[in-house]
């Protein structure tokens, strides 16, 4: 099985470089047949959030692999509409029953949502939630740098990961730069570059898979990989899954890893946070 390669976060949690990511995968039999296959296949870090709706299926499909639950780590989200330092607290309870478990190993505040305005006070509640031991490690998506700023003036603990939509032709490296100088793991999503993208369809992507007997998106996923990010891959095939795990039995040349950046674009697929309305 896989030797899945790891991160230590700012506060000595080892998190696994490579997990399953389970946005849009549908609660019940689809993500619980997903997160086990995953299970099976040797991953160890499953990514869901409450507005994925499907907490109960990966807390379901945790217990059936019989895998211990030290072994697993788990990363949910608190959606924007919870934000706030009661409503966080309230939210995280909720996820958790969800879940069926007593902690989690990373819990992050999904979106900036500047508008709100709230994220200093959420970020006080995911403190507490971290002093409680209700989860391992706590961090934040979507934060651009004016966003870590305004929390960090106020914050006793530092975000311990920032995941962030990122791909060879989305490399945000100003963003990964000041990541680390702050010592934030970075997390890629969308690491494909999402499903209605075309990232995976660039010839050079195969022509470096051919030198190694593997395919556009295991070539993506081993980029992530030695670039020190973590990377949660989204599929809801089996065989995908597999494959996508598939990564650790061989390393990109220097040369092929200059040739993938040479995608950078400005290409997100997914909103802004700096301008998203939700
Ligand atoms: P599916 O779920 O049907 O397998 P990202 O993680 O960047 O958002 O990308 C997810 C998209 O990429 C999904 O549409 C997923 O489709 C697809 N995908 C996942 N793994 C692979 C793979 N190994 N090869 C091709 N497409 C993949």
């Amino acid at each position: 099985m896989a030797n899945i390669s790891a991160v230590t976060l700012n506060n000595g949690i080892i998190m696994p470089q490579l997990g399953l990511g389970v946005y849009q995968v549908k609660d019940g039999d689809e993500v619980e047949a997903a997160v086990l296959a995953a299970l099976q296949s040797g991953y160890r870090l499953i990514d869901t959030a409450s507005l994925y709706g499907n907490e109960i299926g990966v807390g379901r499909a945790i217990k059936a692999s019989g895998i211990p639950r030290q072994e697993i780590f788990v990363t949910t989200k608190l959606w924007n509409d919870d934000q706030g330092y009661d409503a966080a607290l309230a939210a995280f309870d909720v996820s958790l029953k969800k879940l069926d478990m007593d902690y989690v190993d990373l819990y992050l505040i999904h979106w900036p949502s500047p508008k709100r305005g709230l994220y200093v006070e959420t970020w006080r509640a995911f403190e507490e939630i971290y002093r409680q031991g209700r989860a391992k490690a706590i961090g934040v998506s979507n934060f651009h740098q004016p966003h870590l700023d305004t929390l960090l003036e106020s914050a006793t603990i530092t975000p311990a990961v920032n995941q962030i939509e990122l791909h060879p032709d989305l490399p945000q490296l100003e963003l990964r730069a000041y990541c680390q100088k702050l010592g934030i793991i970075v997390e890629s999503w969308s690491p494909l570059g999402g499903g209605g993208g075309s990232l995976l369809d660039q010839p050079v992507l195969a022509t470096i898979g051919q030198r190694y007997g593997k395919s556009p998106a295991q070539v993506v996923i081993r980029w992530h990989i030695q670039n020190g990010l973590v990377v949660i891959p989204k599929s809801s095939h089996a065989e995908r899954i597999q494959q996508n795990i598939d990564v650790f039995d061989f390393e990109l040349s220097a040369a092929d890893v200059e040739l993938i950046n040479g995608l950078a674009a400005d290409n997100r697929v997914g909103p802004n946070p700096e301008t998203a309305t939700f």
